[in-house]
């Protein structure tokens, strides 16, 4: 007979002790209060089986997210297979400078390019539900991960199959967001830690020899046709893809151009706006999160 303790502490002979506790947590459907005060709880002769399985796939570098089959993100949980990129901590970067710009708006027309399992669309259709939100993804099993995630928080959006703008026809938004596949082909860390388990069409724009920017290129590129005057287009990229895209912003003909770093000091995300009007040009930006000097 094993019991939880003793499972607990096997597992972490193997792996990381946290990961260890949260997949014997999974496999024992308790909490951590629970895994302390009932340590010496048997588990049956089935979870002992599925949390070695579960132990071994986490050893060979396989995402812990896709283990439990969810993961947090801004307070929320939303779930994940592999058919979805497993949501960073630096994207949630990108959602707080999107509702950031949505505060300031009515029924906001917002769109979520490259949604994956949805954490931008849903998040923000959560946190303004008057908002319109049309989420796009060229993965039909995406989508179906996205359409779970909505129905989990309890919001609709409007989930659309397709190329990037491709679906959209002639609409156009107050935000778009996108975090889009931006890890060059030759980027060596492709294969190592947990990114060889996640879809490569996730994180790769599958262009080889290429500096990882031509889904980036495709979306800034049609951000004029795509956005109200005045529009946000809000972009998450590489460490060291900053430069690079403010200038496709500029060369797109959009205007204020500007960079944050996440947490770590990274640059991440880049936006810019379509150019408004003459007579809303006194629109204030003063309340939004500083950008770096640039
Ligand atoms: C980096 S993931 C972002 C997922 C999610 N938005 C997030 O932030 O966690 C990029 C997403 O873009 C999608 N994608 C890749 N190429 C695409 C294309 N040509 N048109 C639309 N979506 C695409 C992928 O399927 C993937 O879900």
């Amino acid at each position: 007979m094993t019991t939880i303790g003793e499972a607990w502490r096997l597992a972490r002979q193997r792996i990381d002790r946290l990961d260890a506790r949260l997949l014997v947590e999974h496999v024992a459907s308790c909490s951590h209060a629970d895994l302390l005060a009932h340590a010496g709880r048997p588990l049956s002769a089935l979870q002992v089986r599925q949390l070695e399985a579960l132990v071994q796939r986490r050893a060979r570098g396989e995402p812990l997210a896709y283990l439990v089959g969810s993961v947090g993100f801004y307070g929320r949980e939303f779930r994940v297979t592999a058919d979805v990129l497993v949501p960073r901590p630096e994207t949630e970067l990108l959602l707080e400078l999107a509702l950031e710009r949505l505060r300031a708006l009515h029924d906001p027309a917002v769109a979520d390019l490259g949604t994956g399992c949805g954490v931008l669309a849903v998040s923000l259709k959560c946190r303004f539900p008057q908002a319109r939100v049309v989420a796009v993804d060229l993965s039909p099993a995406a989508l179906v991960v996205a359409r779970m995630n909505a129905a989990l928080h309890g919001v609709t959006i409007r989930f659309l199959e397709g190329d990037w703008y491709g679906p959209l026809g002639a609409e156009r938004f107050d935000l778009i967001v996108a975090n889009p596949p931006y890890v060059a082909m030759s980027d060596p860390h492709l294969e190592s830690g947990g990114l060889p388990f996640e879809p490569r069409m996730a994180l790769t724009d599958g262009v080889a020899g290429g500096d990882g920017l031509d889904c980036t290129r495709v979306i800034v590129g049609g951000a004029a046709m795509h956005l109200l005057p005045g529009g946000w287009l809000l972009i998450e990229h590489g460490h060291d893809q900053g430069v690079a895209v403010r200038q496709l912003l500029q060369d797109a003909g959009l205007t204020g151009m500007a960079t944050w770093p996440d947490l770590a000091g990274i640059d991440r995300v880049s936006a810019a706006r379509f150019p408004v009007s003459r007579n809303r040009e006194s629109q204030q930006d003063d309340f939004f999160l500083q950008p770096h000097e640039l």
